[in-house]
C-alpha cells in the first residue's frame, strides 16, 4: 500500500468530498475552513487574478491528506488555506510530500519560481481553553502543529497579524500568526510581499474593504522594508522543552 499525491484539477472529481471529509476529520476547527463544496467552482477558476489549487494524497483511492492552495498572481506569491493529513497516517511524511507537490505547482503557475508560501497558523498561547480541548479530542496538539510546519522551513512573520473577519461577533480573528516557507533559505522578507499577498488574498472574500485590511497590516510594519522571519516556536516551547 502506498500513498499518491495527485493534483486535482476536474472540479467534478469524487477526491473533492473526500477532501473535505478528511479536512473536518483533521482540523479542530472546521468551521473555520474553507468548505469543500466551494472548492469545484474554485477550481473552475471563477476568482479573478488568484489561481486556485487542490492537491491530495490518497491511499488506495481514498483520499488521507490534501493541501488547498493559491496563486496570487496580484502579488505574485502563494498562500495556503490549509494542509492536513488523516491522523492515522501522520509522521510518515504525507505532508512534506504534500508541500513539495505544492511548490512544484506553485512554480508552474509563477511561470518559473514562486518566491514562497505564506499560511496562518493558530498561536497556542492565544488559544481558550475551549479550543485547546477541541484540539485534543481532534487529536492534534497546536505546539507540534507549529514544529511540523517549521520542519517543513515555515518561520513566523514578524508582525502582528489579524484575519479582519470571522472572530467574536464578526470581529477580527487574533488567534492567528501568519507564517512563510520562502523558496530559498531566508531571515527576512519584504513588507510589500507580505502587504501584496493579504491584499491579494483578502480581495475576492472580502472586497473593497480588503485594501483598508492591507494597508493595517501595512502600518503595523512602522516603515521597515523587511520583516524578520522568525521561529515559529513562541518561546515558552523552544528546546528544551
Ligand atoms: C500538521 C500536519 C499536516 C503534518 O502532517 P504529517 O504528514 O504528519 O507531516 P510529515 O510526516 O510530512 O512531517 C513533516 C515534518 O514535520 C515533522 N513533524 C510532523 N509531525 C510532528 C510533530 N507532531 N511534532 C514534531 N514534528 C513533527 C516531521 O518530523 C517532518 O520533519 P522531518 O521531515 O524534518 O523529519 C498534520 O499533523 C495534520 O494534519 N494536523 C492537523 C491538521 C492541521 O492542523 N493542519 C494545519 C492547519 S493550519
Amino acid at each position: 500500500m502506498s500513498v499518491v499525491v495527485r493534483e486535482v484539477s476536474d472540479p467534478d472529481d469524487p477526491a473533492i468530498a473526500g477532501f473535505g471529509v478528511m479536512q473536518n476529520a483533521a482540523y479542530f476547527a472546521p468551521e473555520t475552513l474553507i468548505p469543500a463544496q466551494y472548492i469545484p467552482r474554485l477550481l473552475a477558476g471563477e476568482t479573478g487574478p488568484r489561481r486556485n489549487f487542490l492537491v491530495v494524497a490518497e491511499l488506495e483511492g481514498r483520499v488521507v491528506g490534501g493541501a488547498l492552495f493559491h496563486w496570487l498572481a496580484d502579488a505574485g506569491s502563494g498562500f495556503s488555506s490549509f494542509l492536513g493529513v488523516d491522523r492515522a497516517l501522520r509522521q510518515q511524511g504525507v505532508a512534506r510530500r504534500l508541500h513539495e507537490q505544492r511548490f512544484r505547482i506553485l512554480d508552474r503557475a509563477a511561470g518559473g519560481r514562486v518566491p514562497g508560501v505564506f499560511i496562518d497558523v493558530v498561536n497556542p498561547a492565544r488559544l481558550s481553553k475551549q479550543d485547546l480541548e477541541r484540539e485534543r479530542r481532534a487529536g492534534s496538539d497546536p505546539w507540534d502543529r507549529r514544529r511540523a510546519f517549521e520542519r517543513l522551513g515555515f518561520k513566523q512573520v514578524d508582525i502582528r497579524y489579524e484575519q479582519p473577519v470571522g472572530g467574536p461577533g464578526g470581529g477580527p480573528v487574533t488567534i492567528l500568526d501568519l507564517l512563510y516557507c520562502p523558496h530559498e533559505p531566508a531571515s527576512t522578507v519584504a513588507t510589500r510581499l507580505v502587504v501584496a499577498t493579504m491584499r491579494a488574498y483578502w480581495s475576492p472574500w472580502l472586497g473593497q474593504s480588503a485594501e483598508r485590511h492591507a494597508r493595517e497590516l501595512e502600518s503595523r510594519a512602522h516603515g521597515a522594508t523587511r520583516l524578520a522571519l522568525i521561529s515559529p516556536l513562541p518561546p515558552a516551547i523552544d528546546p528544551p522543552y
